[in-house]
């Protein structure tokens, strides 16, 4: 397992460190071509951003459309980085993902099925098909540390888990982030020219909507969360509260509710705010009752079946932020 040094906030000059991954994704290519693939969350934006600078065209730059992202986000990413001239193509893999969730429930199971889905069958062969042999990724300090402890298996975790990308997968993957924790990921995406809206973008799970379902991962029930995920945005932004994340998580247990006068066994949503430096720790936003309450409302009025909505109050640890 590799021992890895952080650079903290205070140790990071940002300059320096831009150029120094810069020269070692140009060593490490060479003549060659790589790719990434974009989600448009900060990890994978500063990456994007680092890569064009070292390799310019010879980077090529995906979204994967794997069904489980937010309203309107591959859209709006696709055209955000047109604008800084970045180039990037959407590959539509949601029939893959789908396909591999089908019947799984279990939480590591899910984000198994994230990975390997991912990595084996739709950038796995995009880099085969592209003849890339590196594959450039976010992968930060606290991914490693999380999955090193046990705590979660992130889902861009390979060498640290002993996992030979080459061997197994045919590609060797780049990770110039990985030395750094948000924050600092925050200034050097600042520094490479990203808009605020990105390099302060609140984090995003790679499991995506997968990592806020309890239970089976199905397009109707990635409808209701995201539906869900969109009013909460709304209601709640960051910007007002500000939380680090706020997010909407769809329970499996149906609860009984009524609607037109008459019983209605139907769907609950958690609501979860999360304040927090470092994702280590972290505690819930405290959130007018009023604001809750017009939340609730709209949840139950605009998400299809949703009779119930709950406020999680837990910490965490014992908590994690994502319910999966
Ligand atoms: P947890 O749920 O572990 O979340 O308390 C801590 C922070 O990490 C994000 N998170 C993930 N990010 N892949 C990611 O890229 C993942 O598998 C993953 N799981 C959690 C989470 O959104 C929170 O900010």
């Amino acid at each position: 397992m590799t021992q890895l040094a952080e650079v903290k906030v205070e140790a990071l000059k940002t300059q320096e460190f831009i150029a120094e991954r810069v020269k070692e994704i140009q060593d490490a290519v060479g003549d060659g071509i790589a790719i990434n693939a974009l989600s448009g969350g900060v990890d994978s934006s500063v990456v994007t951003m680092i890569g064009h600078a070292a390799l310019g065209e010879k980077l090529k730059t995906y979204f994967i459309d794997n069904g489980i992202m937010r309203e309107g986000e591959p859209a709006r990413i696709v055209s955000l980085f047109k604008k800084l001239g970045v180039k990037v193509e959407i590959l539509d893999a949601q029939k893959e993902f789908f396909t591999a969730f089908k019947g799984l429930r279990d939480p590591e199971k899910k984000r198994h099925a994230v990975t390997d889905v991912f990595y084996k069958k739709v950038f796995g062969k995009l880099v085969k098909d592209s003849k890339a042999h590196f594959l450039l990724q976010g992968t930060i300090y606290t991914d490693v540390e999380e999955t090193v402890a046990g705590i979660k298996r992130q889902h861009n975790i390979l060498a640290q888990l002993g996992i030979d990308t080459k061997k197994q997968y045919g590609y060797t993957v780049l990770e110039p982030l990985i030395n750094l924790r948000k924050p600092a990921v925050r200034i050097v995406g600042e520094a490479l020219g990203l808009p605020e809206e990105i390099f302060n973008r609140p984090p995003f799970p790679g499991p995506a909507l997968a990592a806020r379902i309890i239970g089976e991962v199905t397009p109707e029930r990635v409808a209701i969360v995201r539906k869900a995920t969109t009013i909460v945005e709304e209601e709640i932004p960051v910007s007002d509260t500000g939380a680090f994340q706020c997010m909407a998580i769809l329970h499996d247990d149906r609860v009984t509710g009524m609607r037109d006068g008459k019983r209605d066994y139907g769907l609950q949503i958690e609501v979860r705010s999360w304040n927090t430096a470092d994702a280590v720790t972290a505690s819930p936003t405290n959130i007018p009752f009023s604001k809750l309450e017009h939340m609730a409302e709209r949840l139950t009025n605009e998400v299809p079946g949703v009779v119930n909505v709950v406020y999680n109050i837990t910490k965490k640890p014992p908590s994690t932020m994502e319910v999966v």
